[in-house]
């Protein structure tokens, strides 16, 4: 008898490979597609300020965001940074389409992560890095428009924040694209080439839309911004006589 115990992850392989795969599509992808394509559909303040407003007015909005997606994303993170790190990476050896993807995969992934968190540090919790969280802003009676502004605005030039956006963006979106070809082969949905090729070629077609849609909103807020023109709360001038335009005087989750 080996004396050599399998570990929690050996363990639980399949399961964890499988929860994996699922938290990529549902609900992480599902919400990568509502993301890009609700910023693509907002280019101007008032149309981002409406659908701020409604996504605001859901109910039991904490839950809703930490449960269906920061939870399911920190699991796929963090358990990706894993598989990724155990990846045996051989394209200088098979220069194959296939090994190419394997690779593109983890890279992207590993951008990706980073570009989440820095991400999520900019706005949804800038608190924790010395700036003022997106909420904090609008809870003082900044429009959502007016404080995402102001976020491009915060510690970095806008031309910088637009590059790593746009990395961010492409990173994702082939990572996503790419993740639903395997994810079809993961769970038997293509076996043989020419379902594989078929996915490949919709998935690819999928990716371009989804391109579309976040630098379509990356340019509805920076064709919006004219530099210099800012408060002293570094909100953009012609947009702080909208504050308070929403009424909000509790964040989501504090009603009452
Ligand atoms: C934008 C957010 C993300 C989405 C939408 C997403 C989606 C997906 C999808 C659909 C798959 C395919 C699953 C399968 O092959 O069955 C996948 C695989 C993978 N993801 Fe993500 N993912 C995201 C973020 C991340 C992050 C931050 C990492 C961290 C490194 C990561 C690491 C991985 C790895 C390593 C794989 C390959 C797993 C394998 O080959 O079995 N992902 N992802």
């Amino acid at each position: 008898m080996s004396g050599v115990q399998p570990g929690l992850l050996e363990r639980n392989h399949f399961l964890l490979r499988r929860l994996h795969s699922l938290s990529g599509v549902i609900p992480i992808g599902a919400f990568l597609i509502n993301h890009l394509l609700a910023n693509s559909l907002t280019p101007t303040p008032a149309a981002f300020n409406e659908e701020v407003e409604w996504i605001h007015g859901l109910p039991y909005l904490v839950f809703i965001e930490f449960g269906m997606i920061f939870l399911p994303l920190a699991f796929h993170a963090g358990y990706g940074v894993v598989i990724a790190m155990q990846a045996k990476h051989n394209v200088q050896a098979y220069g194959y389409a296939d090994n190419y993807r394997f690779t593109l995969q983890r890279v992207s992934g590993w951008i990706a992560a980073v570009f989440i968190v820095v991400h999520l540090l900019h706005f949804r919790f800038a608190g924790l890095v010395g700036g003022t969280s997106y909420p904090d802003v609008v809870h003082d009676g900044a429009t959502p428009y007016g404080a995402a502004y102001a976020g491009f605005q915060s510690f970095l030039p806008l031309a910088l924040w637009m590059i790593i956006y746009a990395i961010g963006i492409v990173a994702s979106v082939y990572h996503f694209a790419n993740g639903m070809c395997t994810f079809c082969i993961t769970w038997g949905i293509t076996v043989g080439n020419r379902s594989r090729r078929a996915v490949s070629i919709a998935m690819t077609g999928l990716a371009l839309v989804l391109l579309f849609f976040g630098f379509r909103g990356l340019y509805g807020m920076s064709s919006n911004f004219e530099a210099g023109q800012t408060d002293s709360h570094g909100l953009p001038a012609d947009l702080a006589e909208h504050r308070g335009d929403l009424g909000h005087d509790t964040r989501p989750g504090e009603q009452g």
